[in-house]
């Protein structure tokens, strides 16, 4: 029986999305403000977190996100017709298919080899080995590097893999001229290429779906994006985590190997959802948009709740991160419509553009909810602009002030205040469609002035806390100019630095 968030934790390691949010931070949120039945709907919906709780807790879910491989994601979490033996069978399938070529490409002696050490020239430096249940390291000679790179190179693939020229952008290491293939290393290319043309020439099924699922939340596995976590040892796996930063050395996995681990954990998501799907006792219905949440397919006054988490500015690009996938899927992507600030100097994603698309999105987030309703939003930024963004729309198309939760995890110190534009911690706002609504805001360096008069004066605050403090006021007072959340918090505070926190003047 699966009742606790920890335990529902299965279905949100099925794969890797960024800003995932929890799911029991997801289902408080949808019963609070949502009732069952209701039509509810998360127009940036990543993952899908929000369609999964929606789904389990009764509701009738729409949930749209314009990047593709958010909308394959979804779809194969939510979609029900799966038959576990049929695809536990399908994957014995494919096992027997690549035996051979696994044992070709992977066979070390009397074991195979699991990871394999590289450094950013791909020289392989050491080898784990599997030995029935034991694992061994292996320090390759000279003239074993030599040949295990000749197999590599004088081998010609020929199943299809991915060579798109990735987006340009330093800030994600993706540099001018790099293709998707340039992200694995040549033995990885091989066997990835070998085991998609294996899933793709099976026959269309839902099934199959999943095994395309698995295989893109194997990727980045068996890539050159795995960094070591150097304190732990050489042989020590990271994870990755953004953009396409090859580091001085990698570790490259064993394709079939950890594609059998990836689908061990599709089948336990899975199996966990369809159990607690089972327990639903009202007949409900969701449906995933791919579409630009600024012309959202939806009639006017059909939606009792809205809830999302916009896009995150300049933090995440998310689309060109999700190239490694969207690639190998064959996905077009509508690059033009993304609401994002990118550094890429072939993009021209700016600050002004996402508030053209924050605005447009807040105005059909308006046309489809229902009056009276609650749309509550959370936001991960430090940048008073990238607030303002969201900020004045909401005050334009007829939306009121409720309330705000801040969850704060860590704290920030200012230095980062520049560099870094993400709160340390969840910041959730709460607001109403209220077509009659009088705006009677007041002064937003009054109502931050009347919270610092709270607090102590002989006490230290950290940035976070006080940059919470300030988009309160924002928030509350409806401020809708650009605002440098620097500059007001040395107006009030000094720093100490011993402590590196602040402290009234
Ligand atoms: C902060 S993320 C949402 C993450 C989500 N909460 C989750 O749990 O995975 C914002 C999402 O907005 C999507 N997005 C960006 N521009 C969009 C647009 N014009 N229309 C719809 N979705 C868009 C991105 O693909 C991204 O998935």
């Amino acid at each position: 029986m699966i009742n606790t968030a920890s335990e529902k934790s299965s279905i949100y390691s099925m794969h890797k999305y960024w800003g995932k949010k929890p799911s029991g931070e997801l289902a408080r949120i949808i019963s609070k403000f949502s009732k069952i039945g209701d039509t509810i709907l998360d127009p940036f919906a990543g993952y899908g977190g929000f369609a999964i709780e929606g789904v389990l807790l009764n509701r009738n879910v729409i949930i749209n996100d314009l990047n593709p491989v958010a909308a394959f994601i979804a779809k194969n979490i939510l979609n029900e017709q799966i038959d576990i033996i049929k695809l536990k069978e399908l994957a014995d399938t494919l096992k027997s298919q690549y035996t051979n070529f696994r044992k070709e490409w992977y066979g070390f002696q009397n074991g195979e080899i699991t990871t394999i050490l590289r450094n950013a020239t791909n020289i392989p430096l050491k080898l784990r080995i599997k030995i029935g249940n034991r694992f061994k390291e292996v320090t390759l000679s000279d003239e074993e590097q030599r040949n295990f790179l000749k197999k590599e190179q004088s081998y010609q693939i020929k199943s299809w893999y991915p060579t798109n020229i990735l987006i340009q952008n330093a800030r994600i290491s993706a540099k001018s001229g790099m293709t998707t293939a340039d992200l694995f290393p040549k033995r990885a290319l091989i066997c990835q290429s070998f085991l998609f043309d294996l899933i793709s020439n099976l026959e269309d099924c839902p099934e199959k779906e999943l095994l395309r699922f698995t295989f893109t939340s194997n990727l980045a596995n068996c890539s050159k994006l795995v960094p070591p976590i150097l304190s732990r040892g050489d042989m020590s796996q990271g994870a990755w985590m953004t953009g396409f930063y090859i580091g001085k050395t990698y570790l490259e996995n064993n394709v079939f190997h950890y594609f059998e681990n990836r689908l061990s954990k599709t089948i336990k998501g899975k199996e966990c959802y369809l159990q607690l799907r089972k327990k639903n006792h009202v007949k409900t219905s969701y449906k995933i948009l791919n579409e630009d949440a600024k012309h959202l397919p939806l009639p006017n006054d059909s939606i009792d709740f809205v809830y999302t988490d916009f896009p995150y500015g300049d933090t995440v690009p998310y689309f060109e991160q999700s190239q490694l996938w969207n690639h190998w899927l064959n996905n077009e992507v509508d690059y033009e419509n993304e609401i994002v600030v990118s550094d890429s100097p072939e993009r021209n994603k700016t600050i002004i553009d996402f508030k053209e698309g924050i605005d447009r999105s807040v105005s059909e987030i308006s046309r489809v909810l229902k009056n009276k309703k609650h749309f509550v939003f959370h936001f991960h930024s430090l940048s008073g602009e990238e607030w303002n963004s969201i900020v004045g729309p909401l005050k334009k198309y007829g939306f009121s002030f409720q309330s705000c939760e801040v969850l704060l995890q860590k704290t920030l110190p200012p230095r980062q205040l520049n560099r870094c534009n993400t709160i340390k911690g969840d910041f959730l706002a709460i607001y109403q469609k209220n077509q009659e609504a009088v705006n009677d805001r007041c002064d937003f360096e009054e109502n931050f002035k009347d919270k610092i008069n709270k607090l102590n004066a002989n006490d230290f605050y950290d940035t976070n806390e006080l940059v919470v403090l300030c988009i309160k006021s924002m928030l509350e007072t409806g401020f809708d100019s650009d605002i440098g959340f620097t500059a007001i918090i040395e107006k009030y505070f000094s720093y100490d630095d011993n402590r590196k926190k602040w402290r009234k003047l």
